[in-house]
């Protein structure tokens, strides 16, 4: 009998802990959760399910210690962590360079008033004492300037200044290694977002439509299933706030305020997000 079979070494169907190959680096509250919930789905991809900040936080640990914080996967799964503090902190994108140059990025971006808005009512939602908590307009302007100043200094305006971001990224990463993910599309059209996820990711579409239905008590898409819940469901509680009443002048001031940026991401990225 001449048949030749192939050697299959034992190792290589042990899942091992492995350094990611991928990375959802920002942006904050534009909808990292829900893309990473969604990557889930998909059996080739593993990730570590809470925020791992080594980049920023844990750097000290040694790539081991990040290495031991990762989930097993098999050769040729997709192994993942999402923090997205990475997108804003200067010294990640070296750090993230230094342990693989090609390394997948993958950004959620998002109108950044609304950002601005969705980040100062998660800060709210922590405080013990609300009514110490300043107003967002308070926040975001210079004190004494009425709606006209506004205060850059503040991290939720800070943050959404997508383009200064992105300028010290793309120092060490070519644009083809970075995937901007529309946050607004990922709630209307969560299945088409997911599509070009997985293209970029080298992934099977094995997340489609069916995976999705619409919530409309949440006003969000939810899950029909996913590992470990064989039911539908929504991510939690802390995912799609209500957002409190900011006044209307204020709001126009921050979209004038972040216009020209927009328009110099949209440059950079080759996307018209659509903001304003
Ligand atoms: P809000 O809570 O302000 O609505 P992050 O996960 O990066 O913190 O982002 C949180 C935001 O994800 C939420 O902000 C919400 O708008 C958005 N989001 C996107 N898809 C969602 C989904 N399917 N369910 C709940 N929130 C979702």
């Amino acid at each position: 009998n001449n048949t030749k079979y192939r050697f299959i070494s034992k190792n290589s169907l042990k899942p091992i802990r492995r350094l990611p190959d991928a990375l959802v680096i920002g942006v904050k509250k534009s909808g990292t959760r829900a893309l990473l919930e969604f990557l889930r789905l998909h059996p080739d991809v593993r990730a570590a399910g809470s925020e791992v900040h080594f980049f920023d936080k844990y750097y000290h640990k040694g790539f081991n210690w990040y290495r031991k914080k990762m989930p097993p996967t098999l050769e040729g799964q997709v192994t993942m962590e999402k923090t997205p503090s990475y997108f804003v902190t200067k010294e990640v994108p070296q750090r993230v360079k230094q342990m693989n140059p090609s390394t997948k990025l993958l950004i959620v971006v998002r109108d950044p008033v609304t950002r601005a808005i969705s980040d100062y009512t998660q800060a709210a939602s922590k405080k013990k004492n609300r009514s110490f908590m300043q107003s967002f307009e308070c926040l975001a302007f210079v004190k004494g300037t009425g709606f006209s100043v506004v205060d850059t200094s503040w991290g939720p305006v800070r943050i959404g200044v997508y383009a200064r971001h992105l300028t010290k990224w793309l120092k060490y990463f070519p644009l083809k290694q970075l995937l901007f993910v529309s946050g607004e599309r990922l709630i209307r059209d969560p299945a088409a977002e997911m599509a070009r996820v997985q293209d970029f990711l080298g992934l099977k579409r094995v997340v489609t439509e069916k995976h999705f239905y619409f919530n409309s008590t949440k006003g969000f898409p939810c899950l029909m299933k996913s590992e470990g819940r064989p039911r539908p469901h929504c991510l939690g509680k802390t995912k799609g706030r209500n957002h409190p009443y900011i006044n209307q002048k204020a709001i126009e001031r921050l979209k004038e305020f972040y216009r020209p940026f927009n328009l110099r991401f949209y440059q950079m990225t080759g996307i018209n997000f659509g903001w304003s």
